[in-house]
């Protein structure tokens, strides 16, 4: 592979560096608790925004969880090297995690033991921008050659993670449907609020509304944008340059038609139908 940055695991590339065999392995054996909750999301769909959202849902407003923890140990991605240097399995319940995987890439235990799924989807042109900008600030991931060049891989599924198409239909398309809720980056672009609440409710906390207020105002782009424990500032420059591009780069719906070409866009929505024909959620971006 000229990728030589990526492996193939499970039908998709995934970046060497972060995740060695080791920890792909500790996932594949990991056991789930029922009461443990996965934030599941196709990279760049707003994975760090949720990392914010339901720690504070969880500590009822408390701040102190995401002012004092970096994102990454808070809710920890279990498929990063990290994740098998934390003693998960000590940890108290609700255990909070994160996971870029497909439906059919999931642990053997995550099918018996049914923990609760919090799926974000995202408009795939912006996933698109985002991840290109990504790719030219992260030194774990291939230089991403040109916006065209991009676009084509990013159609053709060859991108860390695999096909966006494939990772939402799979997980539109999942069993045991009562487990996981569905969301989408663009409804908490237009109502954070109640983005808040309804995540409150299918985590099954009572919350009163300023506490909500208070949830919602600590993650709206602005300010959680300062939060050092999710901003990813404590990373060295020489794995995430946030000079070229910040992590939390532009926080918007729709900053995709401030990059495509009219001729990209014909080609992204032709993909696109194609792909999703079989598809009847109703995106909010459709
Ligand atoms: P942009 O590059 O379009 O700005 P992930 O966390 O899955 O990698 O997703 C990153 C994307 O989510 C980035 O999109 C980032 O700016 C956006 N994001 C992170 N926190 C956000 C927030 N509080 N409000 C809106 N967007 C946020």
């Amino acid at each position: 592979m000229t990728e030589y940055l990526y492996e193939e695991y499970k039908g998709v590339y995934l970046p060497t560096l972060i995740y060695p065999q080791e920890s792909l392995k500790f996932y594949e054996d990991f056991t789930f608790r029922q009461d443990d909750i996965l934030i599941v999301t196709y990279p760049k769909s707003g994975t760090t925004w949720m990392q914010e959202i339901v720690p504070l849902v969880q500590s009822g407003g408390d701040l102190s969880p995401v002012l004092t923890v970096p994102n990454w140990d808070r809710v920890p991605w279990l498929e990063e090297s990290r994740a098998r240097t934390l003693n998960l399995e000590q940890r108290e319940s609700p255990r909070l995690f994160a996971t870029h995987y497909q439906y059919d890439m999931m642990p053997a235990s995550f099918f018996t033991v049914k923990p609760k799924v919090i799926y974000l989807m995202r408009n795939p042109k912006d996933v698109f921008i985002s991840s290109y900008y990504y790719h030219g600030m992260a030194s774990f991931l291939v230089n991403p050659g040109t916006q065209e060049e991009f676009l084509q891989k990013f159609i053709n599924g060859e991108v860390i993670y695999g096909s966006w198409f494939d990772h939402v239909k799979g997980w539109l398309n999942a069993k045991d449907q009562d487990c996981i809720m569905y969301i989408s980056y663009e409804e908490m672009i237009l109502d954070l609020k109640d983005s808040v609440s309804r995540i409150s409710q299918f985590l099954g906390k009572t919350l009163d509304n300023e506490v909500i207020e208070k949830i919602a105002d600590h993650c709206v782009f602005k300010n959680m944008k300062q939060n050092k424990m999710s901003n990813f500032s404590m990373v060295p420059t020489g794995f995430m340059d946030q000079n070229k591009s910040g992590s939390l780069r532009k926080g918007i719906a729709g900053d995709w038609k401030n990059h495509f070409t009219v001729a990209q866009t014909e080609y992204f929505d032709a993909a696109y139908n194609d792909k999703m024909k079989d598809i009847k959620y109703p995106f909010v971006w459709d």
